[in-house]
């Protein structure tokens, strides 16, 4: 159903990243593979994960939640398509950028080079979007 995971995993931890420091190039050094997202801590409803990145992902949307990509390294290309008139937009993010994607706009993250990123999104976000799982879906809630 979903691909096995090719990276470390830690168990859910009880302070769910709370309460600690969290060196976010630490925590992306144990990840192998790119667009394996990790969660490293919790506020709220909403998850912070880590993730590496390289070549084109898939567009895809998310009904009900914004997202927010902040680059901690390397250069990301997001491109944008409004689902009604078919606008196309592709804004461009460097180290210490970051951006949101609203909600129902059809997306995708593009790396020519790997790029680490940050993501902020609820709890329970497909990574692939609304719909169909695809090769690409990664389980939720693994933490790094
Ligand atoms: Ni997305």
């Amino acid at each position: 159903m979903y691909p096995t995971p090719n990276s470390t995993t830690a168990p859910v931890p009880a302070a769910r990243g709370q309460s600690q420091t969290i060196d976010l190039a630490q925590k992306i050094s144990q990840i192998n593979g790119h667009w394996q997202p990790r969660v490293v801590a919790e506020m709220n409803d909403y998850q912070f994960k880590v993730v590496k990145v390289q070549g084109d992902f898939q567009w895809h949307l998310h009904a009900d939640t914004d997202e927010t990509f902040v680059v901690l390294d390397g250069e990301l290309r997001i491109e944008h398509r409004a689902s009604a008139d078919g606008d196309h937009s592709v804004i461009v993010l460097r180290r210490g950028q970051m951006a949101v994607v609203p909600k129902g706009v059809e997306h995708r993250p593009c790396a020519e080079n790997e790029v680490q990123l940050l993501l902020i999104e609820p709890r329970g976000v497909v990574n692939t979007g609304d719909g169909a799982k695809g090769e690409r879906t990664v389980e939720n809630d693994q933490w790094v």
